[in-house]
């Protein structure tokens, strides 16, 4: 199986790199490409180009104007990067009989309401970059039927820049911190989206009926508060140096840190359709981010 990969050094399509490997040959491209081949969403026919050239069996994409802030104020360039190219994609993957992997997000929601969203739920995206990313969703299926799009949400990786990094850097400078406690989610780890979309590849391979849109998040629900929290308590039972006692983390709601691009307030996805589909299990987001952790922490 030829597979190729944008967006390798993103969270998400650098755990891509190592889960798909067993799987076939990845070309894996960045926005710098390689060679004559285009990794550059904003390019759009070279990157038509690059998918005839490679002639993949897969095309996976990991790549996504990601800056939700920035997005308000350069939304040409977020609807380029998050819209048309998976347009593109799909359409050359569809000429080529190819299957189209992709990821979404909760934010295609308005984040109202307390219950799970599930994928047959209205959309109605707060931001520049749900909107882009809910007309990406559509501009795929639209042209190819061959495809899986997972929304996900509150991303991280031991690699780069996270949340958890920031929490833990705060919290060995000051005596006290002030955290969201009124947006709802999971704590999804890129580890855990590369393995399931391996998985789910394996098994679009034998069951092409299961191509669609599918949510994929970590079990359970927590607050950005209530991932600080737990951050905080996981490093100083590990010995790190924390200043902040869990106790001095302050819930603030979310108008304490007014931010261009509104987020939802309700970002829980109801993962029953994926789990049934690919008969798989998933953890609690704990389990993933304990590893990053330890990982971050070297325990
Ligand atoms: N992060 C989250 O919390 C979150 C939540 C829900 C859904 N998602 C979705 O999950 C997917 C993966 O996200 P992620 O967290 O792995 O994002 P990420 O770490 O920001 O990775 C995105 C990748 O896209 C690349 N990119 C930026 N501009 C590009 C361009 N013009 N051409 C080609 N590549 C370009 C980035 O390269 P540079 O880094 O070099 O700019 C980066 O490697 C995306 O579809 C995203 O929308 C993410």
């Amino acid at each position: 199986m030829r597979i190729l990969l944008f967006g390798k050094r993103g969270q998400v399509g650098w755990e891509l790199q190592r889960s798909l490997a067993p799987l076939g040959t990845i070309i894996a491209l960045d926005y710098e490409g390689d060679g004559e081949l285009c990794g550059d969403f904003s390019k759009l026919a070279g990157l038509a180009k690059c998918v005839r050239t490679v002639a993949p069996d897969v095309i996976v994409n990991a790549a996504a104007h990601t800056a939700v802030d920035k997005a308000e104020a350069e939304p040409e360039l977020a609807r380029t990067l998050n819209t048309l190219a998976p347009g593109v994609l799909a359409e050359e993957a569809n000429r080529l009989g190819a299957w189209l992997l992709h990821y979404s997000t909760d934010y295609v929601f308005d984040g109202s309401g307390d219950n799970a969203w599930q994928e047959s739920d209205p959309t109605a995206p707060l931001s520049v970059y749900g909107q882009t990313k809910l007309a990406g969703e559509h501009a795929i299926a639209a042209a190819c039927a061959k495809h899986l799009i997972f929304r996900t949400s509150w991303v991280y990786a031991a690699r780069g820049n996270n949340f958890a990094r920031t929490m833990l850097r705060l919290a060995s400078e000051r005596d006290q911190l002030k955290v969201i406690a009124d947006q709802i989610g999971a704590p999804t780890g890129a580890e855990l989206l590369a393995d399931v979309t391996a998985q789910a590849l394996r098994s679009v391979q034998q069951k092409p009926q299961l191509a669609g849109l599918y949510h994929l998040v970590a079990a359970g629900e927590t607050s950005w508060y209530g991932y600080a929290r737990h951050v905080i308590e996981f490093a100083r039972h590990s010995g790190e140096n924390v200043r902040v006692a869990p106790e001095a983390i302050e819930a603030v709601p979310s108008s304490a840190y007014p931010l261009p691009a509104p987020r939802p307030h309700n970002s829980r996805l109801n993962t029953g359709k994926l789990q049934a589909a690919f008969d798989l299990q998933l953890p609690d987001w704990q389990v993933g981010v304990d590893r990053m952790l330890a990982e971050l922490l070297g325990k």
